[in-house]
């Protein structure tokens, strides 16, 4: 069985890019691999410094998780921070990252530019990620394409490590699925927590109809043709309608009669619809807290057994010894 990992950091409510780009995959792929979940609190304090949000929101986080369909007796499901050996072996690997690797990473620009402070927590953030995957010995790490980069710092890393002190890491691949590589947001651009432009997974009612209302789309009659490979509104409906009812919109889109508003409103009720069992099982488990903490306690300890072996290993390797 391969070994697939993927975390997600607690920013902010997590989206249906969120959703399509990383977590359905994992939660796929619990039958049929050891499969590793979990939540990069350490990650998220480069943009969050509010200690409730930071809580609050790894909490959520994990029952978002669960209530989707995660199984944690069936996967290894812990929050970063209780893995401290993490860190450790950050240190290790960020004393052989070359700062012009770290320099190249589009992702600590598009944080700065968007107006999140350039810590050295930041710039050093795919090093931490590096670290998650390589000390857990990863073979697979599902993710959206905007973090493909950070998977290439991941493997540059190992094999550096390995060509320096022996074989000693697994070198991870990417899997990235094309069809939810980038979902976009409610501008077009890529939806993200930190760019305000994301539908919360578990929105419902009013307050989603309005988002999916804010969609935005050109100003082409409806009478007239249109590309709905352009069309920001098509790929998140693409992503929610059953084939019948897509290709009944897409001859739409493509002979004249395409109304936005419509179409909108049929966006709406699918995404209302498609998550109603996992909200009502989420309610279920915020509603008993202890019990998702037990459940994140006893996936940290059967992830810390794994890390502490990765750990003395590269304590070996790199005579942290005497
Ligand atoms: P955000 O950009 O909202 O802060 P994260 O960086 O925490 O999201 O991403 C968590 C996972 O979700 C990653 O694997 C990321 O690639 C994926 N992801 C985030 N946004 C999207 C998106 N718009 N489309 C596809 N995948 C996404
Ligand atoms: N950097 C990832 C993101 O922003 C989250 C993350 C941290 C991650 N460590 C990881 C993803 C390890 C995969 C594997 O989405």
């Amino acid at each position: 069985m391969k070994r697939i990992l993927s975390g997600i950091q607690p920013s902010g409510q997590l989206h249906i890019g969120n959703y399509f780009g990383m977590m359905k995959t994992m939660i796929s792929n619990m039958e049929t691999s050891d499969l590793y979940v979990f939540i990069v609190d350490l990650h998220a304090l480069t943009s969050v410094h509010d200690k409730e949000r930071l809580g609050q929101g790894t909490l959520e986080a994990a029952a978002d998780f669960l209530a989707l369909g995660l199984d944690p007796d069936r996967c290894t499901f812990w929050v970063q921070s209780d893995v401290p050996e993490v860190c450790e072996l950050m240190w290790v690997l960020s004393t052989l990252t070359p700062m012009g690797l770290l320099e190249r990473c589009h992702s600590y620009k598009d944080k700065v530019a968007k107006g999140i402070a350039a810590s050295h927590g930041l710039f050093s953030y795919p090093v931490l990620m590096a670290a998650d995957i390589l000390l857990f010995q990863s073979e697979i790490v599902p993710v959206g394409k905007d973090q493909k980069q950070h998977l290439e710092v991941a493997r540059d890393i190992a094999i550096k490590f390995n060509n320096s002190f022996g074989e000693t890491f697994v070198v991870p691949e990417p899997a990235i699925s094309e069809s939810t590589a980038i979902v976009p947001g409610l501008d077009g651009q890529k939806m993200s927590k930190s760019y305000g432009n994301t539908i919360p997974i578990f929105l419902e009612g009013k307050p989603l109809r309005k988002k999916v209302m804010s969609i935005q789309t050109d100003a082409i009659p409806v009478e007239e043709p249109k590309d709905p490979e352009k069309c920001n509104l098509y790929a998140l409906l693409k992503l929610f309608a059953p084939a019948e009812q897509l290709a009944e919109i897409h001859e739409l889109y493509v002979n004249g009669g395409a109304a936005y508003g419509y179409i909108k409103q049929d966006l709406y009720e699918l995404v209302q619809d498609y998550f109603t069992d996992a909200r009502t099982k989420k309610k279920e488990l915020l509603a008993n807290q202890d019990y998702l903490r037990e459940i994140l306690h006893k996936g940290a300890n059967k992830a810390r057994g794994k890390a502490v072996e990765t750990l003395d290993l590269v304590r070996n390797r790199v005579g942290l010894t005497y």
